[in-house]
């Protein structure tokens, strides 16, 4: 029954914890635990992919420790091959990585699926929405990215309203359930036009950890 209820709030915020105060973890995590936040976003970056460096297994196995909420992960890295089966041995919810990293990322699902994790495929803002359609019913999610990966903090792309329509048609029309995730500059004044346009889940760091109170931030997001 509780997993049903899950399935049919279509309204699900994921605060990417890379914006949160590394000092105070344990606080941050209890906090969103406490929140009706429905995922923990974890941002991975390999200082390749993007000219950034976060976190790794370590900081991922002190969340899985502490968060009740499932792990929602976002690599950045080249060569996701290498790292999502123990991404998902470390309690991912889900794991996604980027087309634009690999040449075929149908064998990188594969290892994800093999986990029994959910899968999701991402794209940077200067990658054409229509490649992800071929994917579309190998995926569990999609994320767009409505800023460049890399860094927390920077200014939604208006653009990726458009894309969010023309990819839940896709969804739609093809009566598929994959979920459309996205991630960058997402806050509470934007987070209803979001869902409006059909995504399924809003990420948001600065917009939630840097907020006076997270707590009643997510709850705005999700009106
Ligand atoms: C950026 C990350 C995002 C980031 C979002 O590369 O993928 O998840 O944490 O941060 P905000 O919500 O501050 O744009
Ligand atoms: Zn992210």
């Amino acid at each position: 029954m509780l997993f049903f209820l899950y399935l049919c709030d279509m309204k699900q915020i994921a605060p990417s914890v890379l914006s949160a105060d590394f000092a105070h973890l344990e606080d941050e995590i209890n906090r969103i635990n406490r929140s009706d936040a429905d995922l923990l976003h974890v941002d991975v970056m390999d200082g390749t992919f993007v000219p950034n460096i976060s976190f790794g297994f370590p900081v991922m196995e002190a969340l899985r420790k502490y968060s009740t909420k499932p792990l929602d992960v976002h690599l950045m890295i080249v060569h996701p091959e290498k790292y999502v089966e123990r991404f998902c041995d470390a309690g991912a919810w889900s794991v996604g990585f980027h087309l634009e990293a690999v040449d075929d990322p149908e064998p990188i699902l594969q290892l994800i699926r093999n986990k029994g994790v959910r899968t999701c495929l991402t794209i940077n803002p200067d990658i054409d929405v229509k490649r992800l359609v071929p994917y579309l019913d190998k995926v569990d999610m999609v994320l767009l990215m409505s800023v460049f990966a890399g860094f927390g903090g920077q200014k939604f792309i208006p653009e990726t309203m458009d894309k969010i329509r023309f990819i839940h048609r896709e969804i739609q029309d093809r009566g598929l359930h994959t979920l459309i995730e996205i991630d960058g500059g997402v806050n509470i004044a934007n987070a209803a036009e979001l869902f409006e346009a059909g995504a399924d889940i809003l990420v948001a760091g600065s917009a939630v950890f840097h907020a006076e109170d997270p707590i009643e931030t997510i709850r705005q997001m999700k009106q």
